[in-house]
């Protein structure tokens, strides 16, 4: 919510005219490590989809999976027709990568909702990379895999319980007549059961699992799942019934559904106890030989058959040792500056060896009006021992490039 008279950002104005795509970015499109056969995401995608295939089809819904969608999509898919707002962040070039134009990597796999909505089909599954700008730790990456799942019920809206199938005057995140309607009642609870039984199928038939309410632009209703792991309430999926306004755009305004986006690395970390993020892009077989041999299923066949993962649990191999050096400069241009920016440009400069980076200090000298950071970034290789003498050499080269990349003065 934005406090009176303050003004908002229009994003689609800023959207950068020759792209903020890095190169280290351009190198994992096409990569595609939830097709690769034995790869963790590939035994985490597999087993949700043989739960749809086999436990939530029916007649009229036998879910259809696509694999292969191109991540570069418009700002339309991405944003527009999931509604929302022109100052969303999200949109925002310092939270989303654009080729320039009104290309973008997709933030998220609903990018592809309205396209298949419109094209009558009735239930889906949808798994991609997706992309977005992040800080650096052992659990963020600024390319990860999600999964998207959408289930339409035709003719579920009745005019004469429901009033007009949609109004523009209404405001469905907001107006509780509607929420409380039967036909959205029945497909949230219908929503409900079918994760509840995913959930418990791919993690375990004892997990506790709890629902919050949230907030997406593009469904109404909105909720969060949370799992309860080691004593942890841990947030798993995203999802809702998909707003009124989406369905009648894409000339269904008679029926309703329901649609959740599950992030794939996360669920695979918790279950197969992969500490790292990076690990998913590693070409180390030490990584890989760990999940060779779990996927026994056919791959000519379009029937999958389940995957027995219990007791598959990653043994970590490397604890070599992680070192830290910081760096502190001056903020010269406050407007322009952002922590992603630098984020990025760690990575850019140093690669998977950047392990994590924070912020340690932050000051503002008054007198000068200028504010100074002073970032700490860990370095640690999953398959070898740093030197002293290249990680010395990777900050000095970072350091060089740093204020001519980002308006800082070094200090
Ligand atoms: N796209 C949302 C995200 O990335 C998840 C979501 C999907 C939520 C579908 C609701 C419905 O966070």
């Amino acid at each position: 919510c934005s406090n009176i008279g303050e003004k908002k950002i229009d994003y689609t104005k800023q959207i950068p005219e020759n792209g903020n795509i890095s190169k280290a970015i351009t190198e994992k499109i096409g990569k595609n490590l939830h097709c690769k056969r034995d790869h963790p995401l590939n035994i985490i995608k597999k087993k949700i989809q043989y739960h749809f295939q086999n436990e939530l089809s029916d007649k009229e819904h036998r879910f259809q999976f696509f694999d292969s969608f191109e991540p570069k999509v418009t700002v339309k898919e991405n944003f527009d027709e999931l509604l929302f707002p022109v100052d969303h962040i999200g949109r925002s070039a310092n939270d989303t990568y654009y080729f320039g134009g009104d290309q973008l990597l997709r933030t998220h796999t609903s990018a592809h909702q309205s396209q298949l909505l419109r094209s009558e089909k009735k239930a889906f599954l949808v798994t991609g990379d997706v992309y977005r700008r992040d800080t650096i730790d052992a659990v963020h990456y600024p390319v990860f895999h999600q999964m998207e799942g959408v289930k339409v019920f035709k003719n579920k809206v009745n005019n004469f319980i429901d009033g007009k199938p949609f109004d523009e005057t209404i405001d469905y995140y907001e107006d509780s007549h509607y929420k409380q309607l039967s036909s959205v009642k029945d497909v949230e609870n219908d929503l409900k059961q079918s994760l509840e039984s995913m959930i418990r199928s791919v993690v375990g038939q004892d997990l506790k699992v709890r629902w919050i309410d949230a907030y997406f632009p593009f469904t109404s209703p909105s909720f969060e799942m949370e799992i309860l792991f080691q004593g942890e309430w841990l947030e798993v999926l995203g999802c809702g019934v998909v707003h009124p306004k989406i369905m009648n755009n894409c000339g269904l305004s008679n029926d309703r559904a329901w649609a959740f986006g599950i992030g794939l690395e996360r669920l695979a970390m918790i279950l197969f106890n992969i500490p790292d993020i990076r690990l998913f892009w590693t070409n180390d077989n030490r990584f890989h030989n760990q999940f060779k041999g779990i996927d026994k299923s056919d791959s000519s066949s379009s029937f999958l058959s389940d995957i027995n993962i219990k007791g598959v649990q990653f043994q970590q191999f490397s604890k070599y040792p992680s070192c830290f050096k910081d760096v502190s400069f001056w903020i010269e241009d406050e407007s322009n500056f952002h922590e992603n920016k630098f984020y990025e440009f760690v990575r850019e400069s140093c690669g998977d060896l950047v392990e994590r980076v924070d912020l340690v200090d932050k000051f503002t000298n008054k007198k000068l009006n200028k504010t100074s950071h002073c970032y700490r970034i860990h370095y640690r290789s999953m398959d070898r021992n740093l030197t002293n003498e290249e990680i010395d050499l990777l900050q000095f080269n970072l350091r060089e490039k740093l204020e001519n990349h980002l308006s800082v003065k070094l200090r």
